[in-house]
């Protein structure tokens, strides 16, 4: 199946290299088969024998920056606040869907999720929920290590941060085993904005420095915590539910693709970058200007979670009018405190250099948002195709338009289906989606059924925990492990090539009106989000300025072109007429061409 994945993406020379490669790796009693024992061992004492391997290689052990290269965003539709009040009850209710929220995760009152669409019904594991909100990436020097508190039934002195003005600030929300209720939070909010006009105040942008890379912000918080005063503030701050960053007008004209920005490296230095401190799972950002959505850490949980708890919090405000009506009544709470820095010159020069990074980061995103109308799910579902497969391919042409070749691709694809499950790789440059493409000029639906139901049939593996990317991961790993020589399997150019990800793509549906987006995960790559909708889906693809050879403007207008192209082909040839399934056999059952 490797080679299969990979044989349309290299030149015939390293083809005939890795082929012999994978015959030795293969071969019986080879280190293939080794490896595999191994793992099959290691399955057998652990809940979930990928998962810990998939963190520490998918997150933990990335040195890049998280904004931008790994933290997505959701981005909720954008709000009228009138005043400054506008904004505090906005918050206040927020923050009391947030305690709502997580008293049901705590209480283990969430249903069960269950998969919709492919092989729909199976329920999912739940595990990610209870690292919402109790997660703290830690910034180590080769690596980072996700923490995790106990989360407890019991109302504990819980506390949320609240970032105003590059300051943060302590908001309790469990006094005297009490949770606060919206009017008292609002109470809060209000000090804490009055606390933050104090300009004498004012400590350093101390937040800029959880946006650089890992192993900067490792040495700059090891040198920070050597003083008490700053001990204690990032104590606070890890051991928090959550941030609520109270963001300044960002000056700009609040476009989709603007408030993306906004959300993902919060317009740099002199606008919002320095509101925020990233390794937190969860920073709900709140923009005097009504750009609001969500930060969030991704190493701890999927963007499908991050939408449910998100959709929670939408429908919890729309569905429970704010209680701000009666006076406030708790002048006794004591107040919120603001949390201290003592900034030496080379913290000051962590400083300077962090800004300058997030500055550069931040000229260099290249962000299109755009809502494709011409058709959405309903259009796909008519032709018999599975709406996913549909835009993976369209992706797929897409690229081929703006490129002339397929590269490697990642496609989530969720495996929650099994314990501590978080996600395999559907790779979707297929070799059908190349001749699909390659053909598209002289037309054939033929080649577009196939390629469908290649990508359906990959997703349907993947999905069953029978991709190749954790399984290639799992046999990489207990090799370093066993301190074996790394097998040519994994030193081959080929497998460095298949696993630098070009097209970095991911659908995150929504049932409110909000979308997700991230950035590319390599250099010269997109970032390609999707959000169907019944006659509309929403695209977020991403690129970097500095890339000669990508241009989010011109992937999103080839995009559409490609999807219109694809919608003539089948109306032209009323594939709404055809049988469901062409590859089906006599006997009925269905060829799965990735079989392994
Ligand atoms: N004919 C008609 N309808 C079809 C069809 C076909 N051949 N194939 C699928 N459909 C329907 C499905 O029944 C489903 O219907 P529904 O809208 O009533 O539920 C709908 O089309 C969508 O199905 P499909 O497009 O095939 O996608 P999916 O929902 O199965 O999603 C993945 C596929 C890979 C995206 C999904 O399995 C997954 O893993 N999601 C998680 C991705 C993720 O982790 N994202 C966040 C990363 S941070």
């Amino acid at each position: 199946m490797y080679l299969k994945c990979t044989s349309h993406l290299i030149t015939e020379e390293q083809l005939k290299k890795t082929k012999a490669i994978v015959e030795k790796f293969g071969a019986p009693g080879g280190m293939g088969e080794f490896l595999q024992k191994k793992l099959l061992e290691r399955s057998e004492h652990t809940a979930n024998w990928v998962y810990d391997y998939w963190l520490e290689d998918m997150y933990l052990s990335n040195r890049l920056a998280l904004p931008v290269n790994s933290s997505p965003v959701m981005v909720f539709p954008k709000q009228n606040f009138r005043s400054q009040s506008d904004t505090l009850r906005f918050a206040a209710h927020l923050i009391s869907g947030v305690l709502e929220y997580k008293s049901l995760i705590d209480g283990r009152a969430l249903p069960v999720d269950y998969a919709r669409g492919q092989l729909a019904g199976t329920p999912l594991c739940m595990d990610q929920y209870n690292k919402v909100f109790t997660s703290y990436r830690l910034p180590g020097p080769k690596t980072d290590t996700l923490v995790a508190q106990k989360s407890t039934v019991m109302p504990e002195p819980e506390h949320i941060i609240v970032a105003c003005k590059n300051q943060f600030f302590v908001l309790d929300v469990v006094i005297n085993f009490r949770r606060l209720n919206e009017k008292d939070l609002y109470t809060q909010l209000e000090r804490i904005r009055k606390m933050s006009d104090i300009e004498e105040e004012r400590l350093p942008p101390i937040g800029l420095l959880t946006s650089d890379d890992r192993t900067q912000w490792a040495e700059a918080r090891s040198m920070l915590i050597k003083d008490s005063t700053n001990r204690d503030s990032i104590d606070m701050i890890e051991r928090c539910l959550c941030l609520v960053c109270l963001d300044e007008p960002s000056g700009t004209e609040l476009t989709d693709t603007n408030r993306a920005l906004l959300m993902l490296h919060g317009g740099g230095t002199d606008k919002n970058g320095g509101n925020r401190w990233y390794d937190k799972p969860m920073q709900f950002v709140i923009g005097a200007d009504g750009s609001c959505g969500v930060v969030c850490e991704h190493s701890p949980f999927e963007g499908i979670v991050l939408v449910q708890c998100t959709e929670y919090l939408l429908r919890y405000m729309r569905g429970s009018p704010s209680k701000l009506v009666r006076a406030a009544s708790m002048s006794e709470l004591p107040a919120p405190r603001q949390l201290h820095w003592k900034c030496s010159a080379d913290i000051q020069t962590f400083l300077t250099s962090s800004a300058d990074k997030l500055q550069r980061l931040v000229k260099n995103l290249d962000m299109n948002v755009s809502k494709f109308t011409g058709y959405g799910k309903e259009f796909i579902k008519k032709q018999k195709m599975s709406p996913d497969a549909y835009v993976q391919v369209a992706l797929q042409f897409t690229f081929y338009r703006c490129h002339g070749c397929l590269v490697p691709t990642y496609e989530s694809a969720s495996i929650r289906r099994f314990q501590e499950g978080r996600v395999d790789n559907i790779r979707s440059s297929t070799p059908e989606a190349l001749a699909f493409v390659k053909a598209m000029d002289v037309e054939k639906m033929e080649l577009l059924w196939t390629a469908i139901k290649a990508q359906t049939n990959y997703t349907i593996l993947a999905i069953t925990g029978m991709a190749i990317d954790n399984h290639l991961l799992g046999l990489r790993e207990i090799a370093k492990e066993l301190k074996l020589e790394k097998p040519e399997l994994f030193s081959d150019t080929t497998y460095a090539t298949s696993i630098h990800f070009i097209l970095s793509t991911s659908q995150v549906p929504t049932t409110e009106e909000m979308f997700c987006c991230y950035g590319p995960v390599v250099p010269n790559g997109y970032g390609a989000c999707y959000n169907p909708q019944t006659d509309h889906i929403i695209f977020c693809v991403s690129s970097f300025c500095d890339s000669a050879e990508t241009s989010s403007d011109l992937f999103v207008k080839t995009l559409e072109g490609c999807l219109k192209e694809m919608q003539d082909l089948c109306t032209k040839c009323n594939t709404e007429a055809k049988p469901a399934d062409s590859t089906k056999r006599k006997d009925g059952t269905t060829k799965l061409d990735y079989s392994c």
